[in-house]
């Protein structure tokens, strides 16, 4: 396979002004607007990657019988673009989502793309909706690349027509707080977001669709997200409805769950890798809500946080069951908590020194 590709572009002749562009990028809110623009590469078993296209953004058509919408054979990723201070466009560890996306591909019987290609896809997107990364403190151009099932076909097998896509969306914060207000967190004691040999750690809609009663149930209970725990004990952490989760002891000593079914967040890596330049100590583990709970009792734990792309880092105050509760509603951001948050988003921002080189301009 040739290691580029070379995208017929064709320009949306009905993009959005550059007014109407200013007011969505002045409040741009999270997943509501998107640019101008989408790529599209074709897959197939008998021809391999072909016909990479920019194109005008606008609705996929689809066969009725196309294999996603009736077994659900998708996978994504979720990614951003930075602007830093001199203007330039830059985007964090894309080789990292390149990789977990082929991971992800192969859990769900789908065409691995390559890194290349990957990366190509998203210097396309931004060349041709660069305007569209917004340069507000917090913004960013959140890139959601996706492959599915096209192929019309009623038997239950890997499909052998598939398409990649990227469309991309200008992001505010996640939560209404910003990402440093704290929030609070439902644990679901009924439902299991992945089993044992599930598809627990591939980034596939139905994962993000087995969370949704949970999530419903968090937001009727106030909370903000859903904590899940594991499937078959029912009380080993695993991960939020959209994010990865960390606690923090008094030592300073960051612990995150360690478990097969659980996705595995790039930011968390990022954030427990700068933890450790730091000096402090990480353990990937298994971890009970025992454990939490009587570690915030004792003041053995001292903080919580949610990491994801689109969470970046946000603390947690409060965790709500239907039988208890660990920590308060108004309890304050941790300051372990918002330090590697400031630093991660200064690396990012460009802000701070690249010393890993973790950030590719796009
Ligand atoms: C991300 O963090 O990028 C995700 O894909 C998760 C979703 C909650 C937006």
């Amino acid at each position: 396979a040739p290691t580029t590709l070379q995208f017929l572009r064709s320009m949306n002749p009905e993009a959005k002004s550059e007014m109407e562009r200013m007011e969505i990028l002045a409040d741009p809110g999270f997943g509501k607007h998107f640019t101008d623009h989408m790529v599209d590469i074709c897959w197939s078993a008998r021809g391999s990657w072909h016909r990479p296209r920019v194109q005008p953004y606008g609705p996929i058509s689809l066969d009725p019988a196309a294999a996603v919408l009736h077994y659900g054979q998708e996978i994504f990723e979720g990614m951003k673009a930075y602007r830093h201070e001199d203007g330039s466009i830059w985007t964090f560890r894309p080789e990292k989502n390149a990789e977990r996306m082929q991971r992800s591909a192969r859990r769900m019987a789908l065409p691995e793309l390559p890194t290349e290609y990957f990366i190509d896809s998203l210097k396309e997107i931004i060349k041709a909706d660069g305007a569209w990364v917004p340069s507000e403190p917090d913004t960013s151009l959140y890139i959601r690349p996706f492959m599915f099932a096209k192929e019309s076909f009623l038997g239950v097998r890997p499909a052998e027509k598939v398409n990649y896509y990227v469309i991309a969306s200008p992001a505010g914060p996640y939560f209404a707080g910003g990402g440093v207000v704290p929030i609070s967190i439902w644990l679901s004691t009924t439902y299991s977001r992945a089993g044992k040999g599930g598809t627990g750690a591939a980034k596939t809609g139905g994962n993000y669709a087995s969370s949704l009663v949970a999530q419903a149930e968090a937001y009727d209970n106030g909370c903000d997200q859903v904590l899940f725990l594991d499937s078959e004990e029912n009380k080993y952490l695993e991960e939020l409805g959209g994010m990865n989760i960390v606690l923090v002891y008094k030592d300073g000593t960051l612990v995150t769950p360690h478990s097969d079914s659980i996705l595995e967040g790039i930011t968390r890596d990022s954030i427990l890798e700068l933890a450790e330049d730091r000096g402090l100590k990480v353990e990937r583990r298994r971890v009970t809500i025992d454990e939490w709970r009587e570690g915030v009792a004792s003041g053995d734990i001292v903080e919580a946080f949610a990491c994801g792309t689109a969470a970046v880092v946000t603390p947690i105050a409060l965790v709500k069951s239907a039988d208890f509760e660990i920590g308060s509603a108004d309890a304050p951001a941790g300051p372990l908590t918002l330090s590697l948050r400031e630093e991660l988003t200064d690396i990012q921002y460009g802000r701070r020194e690249d010393v890993h080189g973790w950030m590719t301009r796009l």
